[in-house]
C-alpha cells in the first residue's frame, strides 16, 4: 500500500461535509492532521459545531481550527435552503464531547504543514477562505503542499447561478488565489460530484444500519429533499467525499490538465470556473480537471467508511 497521506480538510458541514469527515477518518490512506472550518454553508460558529459533533458521533478526536467567518471582500452567502438552520438539518447530532482549539484555522494550516515531516495533502470542501488566508500570511507553504484536491466549480455545471459552484461563488477572490499559486491542484467539480448521489433507495438502506448510519439516513433524506426541490435532483449528491475519495484512490476520478481560470468582475458570471476544455487560449493547465468518475467504486469507498464508523461509535 502507498505511504498513507497527511491531510487538512477544510470544510463547511453542510450535509455533504459530514460525509466527508466520516470518510477521512475511515480511511487508512489519510493520517488526518486537523479538521479546519469555515464560513459557507451555514456561519462558522455553526460549521464549526457541526464538524465537532460529527466527529463526537463517530467516535474520533481530531484537532478542529475555527476559521474565517465570511469570505476576502464579497458578503457571505449561506445556504440554509439546502442544509437547514443548524447547517445539518434532518437528525439529532450529540453535543460536541470536545472544543475547537484556540488557534485560527489559517494558524493550524500553516503551524502543521510547517512542522510535517512529509507534504501535506489539502481537501478544501466549502469556500475557499482559509486556503487562501494562509497562502497569503506563509508563502513559504506552498512547496509543502504534495496537492490541493479541492471540491469547487464545474466546466460545464452550476448551481448556485446558472454560472457558477457555490464554494467558488461564495468566495471567487480567495479562488482566484489558490487557482494561481502554481499548487499542484485537482479540481473535483460539478461535473462529476453531481452524478455522484447516493439514491433514495441507499439512504433508506442505511437507515437499516447502525446508529450512525441511522443518523446520516435522517442527514441525507432532508438533503435529498432539498437538492430535488431546488435542482430537480433524485437523491443526495456527495460533492465533497468524492474530493476526499479521490486521495484515497484517485482511480475514482478520471482528470485533464486544463487551464481554469476564476471569473471576478462578471455580474452574470461571478464565481465562474472558466475550464479552457479545448485548449483554445493555449494557456499552461493549472488544474487536473475531474471530467468523469467510477461510481461504483466511489460508493464502495462510502459504505465501508459508514459499515466502520458504526463498528467504532
Ligand atoms: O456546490 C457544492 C458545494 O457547496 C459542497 O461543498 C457543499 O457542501 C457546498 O459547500
Ligand atoms: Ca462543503
Amino acid at each position: 500500500m502507498e505511504a498513507t497521506k497527511k491531510v487538512i480538510l477544510d470544510c463547511d458541514p453542510g450535509h455533504d461535509d459530514a460525509l466527508a469527515i466520516v470518510l477521512a477518518c475511515a480511511a487508512e490512506e489519510i493520517e488526518l492532521l486537523g479538521i479546519t472550518t469555515v464560513a459557507g454553508n451555514q456561519t462558522v460558529d455553526k460549521t464549526t459545531r457541526n464538524a465537532l459533533r460529527v466527529l463526537t458521533l463517530i467516535g474520533m478526536e481530531v484537532p478542529v481550527a475555527r476559521g474565517a467567518e465570511r469570505p476576502l471582500i464579497r458578503e457571505l452567502i449561506t445556504a440554509p435552503e439546502v442544509h437547514g438552520e443548524s447547517g445539518l438539518d434532518g437528525a439529532e447530532l450529540p453535543e460536541p464531547a470536545f472544543g475547537p482549539r484556540e488557534e485560527h484555522a489559517v494558524e493550524f494550516i500553516v503551524r502543521a504543514i510547517r512542522g510535517s515531516s512529509a507534504p501535506v495533502t489539502l481537501i478544501p470542501t466549502g469556500p475557499l477562505t482559509n486556503v487562501a488566508l494562509a497562502l497569503r500570511l506563509a508563502p513559504d507553504i506552498a512547496r509543502r503542499i504534495e496537492r490541493i484536491v479541492l471540491m469547487g466549480g464545474a466546466a460545464r455545471e452550476s448551481n448556485v447561478t446558472p454560472a457558477a459552484e457555490f464554494n467558488i461563488y461564495v468566495d471567487p477572490e480567495a479562488a482566484h488565489i489558490v487557482f494561481t499559486s502554481g499548487i499542484p491542484i485537482t479540481m473535483v467539480g460539478l461535473d462529476v460530484t453531481n452524478r455522484a448521489l447516493f439514491t433514495p433507495e441507499e439512504i433508506a438502506q442505511l437507515a437499516r444500519g447502525g446508529p450512525v448510519r441511522r443518523t446520516f439516513a435522517g442527514l441525507l433524506e432532508f438533503y435529498a429533499a432539498a437538492n430535488e426541490r431546488l435542482l430537480g435532483i433524485r437523491g443526495a449528491p456527495l460533492h465533497d467525499p468524492l474530493a476526499v475519495a479521490a486521495v484515497i484512490d484517485p482511480g475514482v476520478l478520471a482528470t485533464e490538465p486544463l487551464h481554469v481560470e476564476v471569473e471576478l468582475c462578471g455580474v452574470q458570471t461571478r464565481g465562474a470556473t472558466v475550464v479552457d476544455v479545448y485548449r483554445v487560449t493555449r494557456r499552461p493547465p493549472n488544474a487536473e480537471v475531474a471530467l468523469a468518475l467510477d461510481l461504483a467504486r466511489f460508493k464502495e469507498l462510502m459504505w465501508r467508511a459508514l459499515e466502520r464508523a458504526d463498528r467504532r461509535g
